[in-house]
C-alpha cells in the first residue's frame, strides 16, 4: 500500500470516534519502533518529521526509510506528514519528497518563533492548501500559539502567557472557512518538550473546554492537539536513576487527551515521550554495562522502549485494531475528491 493522505485516516477516525497518534521520527530505529507497534496493535499510523528531523536525517534517507516501512508492513496504512512547516516553501519541498500531508504552521512567522498575524496565517495556509489539494496532499493549519522553545520551535511562552494565546473559537471558524484546511491544530495551553506544567494540569492551564467549544462550532473539522506527550513519571525516573538530570515536570494526562478525542480531536502529536523512553533505555545500558560499545547493544533496548510507548498510545487513543479496516486512497484518488 503506498503512503496515504492524512485526510483518509482522520476521516475514518472521525467516523469511528478515535484519535491517531502522530509520532515524530529522525532515524531508522524510531520508524522501526512505530511500525512494529502498529503491526502488533493493527493500527494506522501518522509518522511525522519536523524541519529539524529532515535536516538531521536528510530527505533522501528519510524518503527511502519510509518506502521501506510501507514495503515491509503492507497491511498498515501509513501517512507521512511534515510537522510544523514554517513556510509554503518547506511544505512544497516536503511534497516533492513524497510526504502525503503537510502542516503549514502560520501561527508563527517563518522564523518559527514569533507569533504572526491572522492575515499572514490565512495567506500562507491558503497558498499551501491550493497547491497541496491539487496534488491530493492533506493540509493541517494552526491557530493560536503553543509554548516551549527547548526543541527550537515555539514562541517560548510561559504557562501564564499561554493563557493569552489560546485559540479564539471565532477566529478558528473564520480560519477554516478562508483556508479550507483538512485539520486544525488548536492552542489549549500545551507546550512542546518535557516542561509543560509545574503540577498535574487542571482546567486553568489546560483548556479542554476550548476544544469542546471549537468542536461545537466546527463539528466537521478534524482537531489536532500538539505538545501532547504525557511525560510519564516512570520514564523521568529511569533517566534520573541512571545519571540524568530532569527537573520535576508534568505533561498532558492521557485521560485529558481521551476527553479531547470525544470532542473532535483526531490527531495527537507525541514526540517527547518517545525521546524520554529512548534516552532512559540508553542511559540504563551505559550505566549498567559501561564496558559495552556496540551501538546495537543500546539501540535495540532504545527501540524496544519507544515501541512500548507507541503501543500504549495507540491503544489509549483508540486507533488499535482499525488499520486493516481502512479503505485507503492514494494522493491521486484524493486529488479527484478535492475536485482536481
Ligand atoms: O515540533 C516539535 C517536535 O517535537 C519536533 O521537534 O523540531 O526538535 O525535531 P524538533
Ligand atoms: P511533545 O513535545 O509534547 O511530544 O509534542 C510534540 C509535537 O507537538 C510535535 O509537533
Ligand atoms: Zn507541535
Amino acid at each position: 500500500m503506498p503512503l496515504v493522505p492524512m485526510r483518509i485516516l482522520l476521516d475514518h477516525a472521525a467516523e469511528n470516534g478515535y484519535g491517531v497518534a502522530a509520532l515524530n521520527v529522525n532515524n531508522m530505529e524510531q520508524i522501526q519502533a512505530i511500525m512494529e507497534a502498529a503491526r502488533e496493535t493493527e493500527s494506522p499510523v501518522i509518522i511525522q518529521a519536523s524541519r529539524g528531523a529532515r535536516s538531521y536525517s536528510q530527505d533522501a534517507y528519510l524518503r527511502h526509510l519510509m518506502l521501506a516501512a510501507v514495503e515491509l508492513y503492507p497491511e498498515i496504512p501509513v501517512c507521512m506528514h511534515q510537522d510544523h512547516g514554517n513556510s509554503p516553501a518547506t511544505c512544497f519541498s516536503a511534497i516533492r519528497q513524497s510526504f502525503t500531508s503537510v502542516m503549514m504552521d502560520g501561527s508563527l512567522s517563518a522564523d518559527g518563533k514569533t507569533p504572526s498575524t491572522f492575515e499572514y496565517n490565512v495567506e500562507v495556509t491558503k497558498k499551501v492548501v491550493e497547491v497541496a489539494h491539487m496534488l491530493g496532499v492533506s493540509v493541517e493549519g494552526e491557530i493560536g500559539c503553543l509554548g516551549g522553545i527547548e526543541d527550537g520551535h515555539g514562541a517560548g511562552l510561559s504557562e501564564d502567557q499561554l493563557k493569552l494565546h489560546l485559540t479564539d473559537p471565532d477566529q478558528a471558524v473564520e480560519f477554516v472557512k478562508q483556508t479550507g484546511v483538512d485539520a486544525l491544530a488548536v492552542a489549549i495551553g500545551t507546550s512542546h518538550g518535557a516542561y509543560k506544567f509545574t503540577k498535574k494540569p487542571t482546567g486553568d492551564v489546560l483548556s479542554m473546554t476550548t476544544i469542546e467549544t471549537i468542536h461545537k462550532m466546527l463539528p466537521n473539522t478534524h482537531l489536532v492537539m500538539h505538545g501532547s506527550s504525557s511525560v510519564p513519571q516512570e520514564l523521568q525516573d529511569i533517566i534520573n536513576q541512571y545519571g540524568g538530570a530532569l527537573k520535576p515536570t508534568f505533561g498532558v494526562p492521557v485521560e485529558e487527551i481521551q476527553r479531547g478525542i470525544k470532542h473532535g480531536v483526531r490527531k495527537i502529536n507525541v514526540d517527547t515521550d518517545n525521546r524520554l523512553a529512548i534516552t532512559g533505555a540508553i542511559r540504563k545500558v551505559f550505566a549498567e554495562t559501561p564496558e559495552k560499545f556496540d551501538p546495537r547493544d543500546y539501540l535495540k533496548p532504545a527501540r524496544a522502549a519507544m515501541k512500548e510507548v507507541c503501543k500504549q498510545r495507540m491503544i489509549q487513543f483508540g486507533q488499535a485494531g482499525w488499520g486493516p479496516k481502512i479503505k485507503c486512497k492514494t494522493i491521486d484518488d484524493m486529488a479527484k475528491v478535492y475536485g482536481y
